[in-house]
C-alpha cells in the first residue's frame, strides 16, 4: 500500500472540433499523496480544467492511466465512475454551481441524497458541521441569490466536504471574487489543508502557488514545472495585513 491518492500515468485527452483535433493533454504523469495541498498553474488553454475534470470523474482521458484511492479508474462504467465521484471527491468550481433560490442547508445536503446510508436527521447534522466548519453556520438558512460570491463559494466548500472526500479539487475557484474575498477563501483552503485534507487547487493566478505546498505548472499540455514549496506563506497574515472595507 501507498499513500499515493491520485496517479496518472501519461495521461491523454484529445478533442475533436470538426476536422481538427484538440491535444489538450499530451501525456501526464505525477502522483499526489495524502496531505499535500497542490496548485495546478498555467495560462488559459494551457489543459488545466481538462486535466481537474478527468481526476475528478466528470471526463475520461483519451489514453493513460488514473487511480484514484488506488482504484483504477479506466475500467469503471460510468454508474460506478459517477458514484466514486460522489462519494471520493469534492468539487469547487469559479462559479459556485449552487442550486438558485436554495437554502445553504440543502445545498449542502445534496451530494449525501445520492447515499442511502444517511438518515435525514444525519443528512441535517452532517450538512451542519460542514456548514460551521466554513464558518456558515449563522446562514443555513439564507438563500443562494442573497448571499455575497465569497458566502456563496463558502457554501459551495461546503457541498464539497461534506461527503469527507479523500480529495478536495478546485478550478479557479478564487477567480470570480476581489482580492480580499479571495484571501479569505485562501484561508479557508490552508485551514482545511492543515486539519488534513488533499487539496488540488487549479488557478492561472500565479501568485497563488507560494500558498500551497507543492506547484505543478501546464503549458499546452505538457508539465514544464513540479516542484515543492518549502517555505509555504499564510494567507490568514495576507489576509489581516489587507485594508479592511469602508462600510
Ligand atoms: N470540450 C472541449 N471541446 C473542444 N476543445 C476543448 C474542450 N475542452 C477544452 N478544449 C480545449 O483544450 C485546451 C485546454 O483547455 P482547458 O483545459 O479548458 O484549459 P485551461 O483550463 O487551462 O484554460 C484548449 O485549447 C481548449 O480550447
Ligand atoms: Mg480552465
Amino acid at each position: 500500500m501507498t499513500n499515493d491518492i491520485i496517479k496518472i500515468e501519461n495521461l491523454r485527452r484529445d478533442f475533436k472540433v470538426g476536422s481538427e483535433t484538440v491535444h489538450a493533454l499530451r501525456g501526464i504523469s505525477f502522483s499526489i499523496r495524502a496531505g499535500e495541498f497542490v496548485t495546478i498553474m498555467g495560462t488559459s488553454g494551457s489543459g488545466k480544467s481538462t486535466l481537474l475534470n478527468i481526476l475528478g470523474c466528470l471526463d475520461t482521458p483519451t489514453s493513460g492511466d488514473y487511480y484514484l484511492d488506488g482504484i483504477a479508474v479506466r475500467d469503471m462504467g460510468k454508474n460506478d465512475r459517477a458514484t466514486l465521484r460522489n462519494r471520493k471527491i469534492g468539487f469547487v468550481f469559479q462559479s459556485y454551481n449552487l442550486l438558485p433560490k436554495t437554502t445553504a442547508l440543502e445545498n449542502v445536503e445534496l451530494p449525501l441524497l445520492y447515499n442511502p446510508a444517511f438518515s435525514s436527521r444525519e443528512r441535517r447534522e452532517k450538512a451542519m458541521n460542514a456548514l460551521n466548519a466554513v464558518g456558515l453556520s449563522d446562514r443555513i438558512n439564507h438563500r443562494s441569490n442573497q448571499m455575497s460570491g465569497g458566502q456563496q463559494q463558502r457554501v459551495a466548500i461546503a457541498r464539497a466536504i461534506v461527503n469527507d472526500p479523500v480529495i478536495l479539487l478546485a478550478d479557479e475557484a478564487t477567480g470570480n471574487l476581489d482580492t480580499r474575498t479571495s484571501f479569505e477563501i485562501l484561508t479557508l483552503f490552508q485551514r482545511l489543508h492543515a486539519e488534513g485534507r488533499t487539496i488540488i487547487f487549479v488557478t492561472h493566478n500565479p501568485e497563488i502557488a507560494q500558498f500551497s505546498s507543492r506547484n505543478i505548472v501546464l503549458r499546452d499540455g505538457h508539465i514544464t514545472e513540479d516542484t515543492i514549496n518549502q517555505n509555504v506563506a499564510s494567507a490568514k497574515e495576507v489576509l489581516d495585513a489587507l485594508p479592511k472595507e469602508n462600510d
